[in-house]
């Protein structure tokens, strides 16, 4: 049984133009990590808010833990629905210690009950000993486990965070990715995390679902939205991405590409006319006896690879966009160089 259920939600701020949510329907099980991945204005915030109660669907039904939260005729207040947010910004109080921010959602428990929980999950965060600091003294990454540990503290049944790694350099936004899904793994919490960038999506949940223009696109576990994503959209939106257009072949293995002959990871069940392929850069490899053979257009040093354009001799279409190839950046590759490489059929997929 699903947990969180959203079903049809639509959400229109005005009677003209297409609703920041359009009928949007996600199961999600007790304890599993989702995140919302979209571009800005996809309708992420606007989802999580209706979850929240902080915004009223036009249409449509939410359940928790099977309880009706929203439905055509009643909406639960947001403190009665067992939600903990997150905001992007954190919205710590200033004025009050780490140890007050924490109890803030408690103050229905009985002092000692209260004073031992806030123990408890500062404890979980890793911030024991900054109880009594004020927000100012402490780092983004702190004030992001405060944050976390004061939505988790009157033990919700789901957590939901907006946007939590945003204001976070690079090198502490991987550390905490890593942190906040450790935390709410332990507290065994459901949660709901919105991002824009597909590598917080990918590193903290067990399920991502791409949004576009109020619409999701594609639900599935990480591995899988990048290896078969489902549309032009997804695959672009997850990863860099070759897109081409083809013709299947009788043997349902191959599409007939400008580029020549493309091998699919698998047999297609259904023989199509005319078809469009994602090939990721990385699955194009540089080798001596290669299939495909071109002239290498750009080159861009990328760190842990470089990124290689690639104008493909049989192509006819000469306006056609040039190959996406990642090679090792120990390899020496100029402007002009003639190269050959292979594709990995496992890094192919057909879109829509
Ligand atoms: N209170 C509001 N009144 C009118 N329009 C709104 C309101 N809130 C959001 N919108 C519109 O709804 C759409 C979705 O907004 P939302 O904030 O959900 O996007 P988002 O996916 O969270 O984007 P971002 O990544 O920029 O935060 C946008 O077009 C936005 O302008
Ligand atoms: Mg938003």
């Amino acid at each position: 049984m699903s947990f969180i259920q959203l079903d049809n939600i639509t959400k229109s701020f005005s009677t003209a133009g297409r609703p920041a949510v359009d009928g949007l329907s996600l199961k999600i099980k007790e304890g599993e990590i989702v995140s919302l991945l979209g571009p800005s204005g996809c309708g992420k915030t606007t989802t999580l808010r209706m979850i929240a109660g902080f915004e009223n669907p036009t249409s449509g039904t939410i359940r928790i833990d099977g309880a009706s939260i929203v439905s055509e005729s009643n909406a639960l207040p947001p403190e009665k629905r067992g939600i903990g947010m997150v905001f992007q910004d954190y919205a710590l109080f200033p004025h009050m210690t780490i140890a007050k921010n924490v109890m803030f959602g408690l103050n229905k428990w009985k002092s000692r009950e209260k004073k031992q929980r806030v123990k408890e999950v500062l404890e979980l965060v890793g911030l024991e000993e900054y109880a009594d600091r004020f927000p100012s003294q402490l780092s983004g990454g702190q004030q992001q486990r405060v944050a976390l540990a004061r939505a988790l503290a009157p033990k919700p049944h789901v957590v939901l965070m907006d946007e939590p790694f945003s204001n976070l350099d690079a090198g502490l936004r991987e550390k905490m990715r890593f942190d906040v899904t450790n935390i709410l793994r332990r507290a065994n919490t459901t949660a709901i995390i919105v991002t824009h960038d597909q590598k917080d999506a990918f590193a903290v949940s067990d399920r991502v679902v791409v949004m576009n223009e109020g619409v999701i696109q594609q639900i599935a576990a990480p591995k899988e939205m990048y290896r078969c994503p489902k549309n032009c959209f997804v695959a672009q939106f997850v990863g860099k991405t070759n897109l081409l257009t083809g013709r299947m072949d009788q043997d349902l293995k191959s599409i007939h590409t400008h580029i020549g002959r493309v091998a699919l990871p698998e047999e297609s069940k259904e023989q199509l006319e005319k078809v469009t392929l994602s090939i990721r850069p990385e699955g194009c490899m540089l080798s001596e006896q290669g299939a495909y053979c071109g002239r290498v257009d750009r080159v861009t040093y990328g760190g842990e690879y470089q990124e290689l354009h690639v104008r493909l001799h049989q192509e006819q279409d000469l306006t056609a966009a040039p190959m996406m190839i990642y090679a090792p950046v120990e390899q020496d590759v100029e402007v002009g160089t003639l190269v050959s490489f292979d594709i990995k059929p496992e890094l192919v997929a057909l879109v829509e």
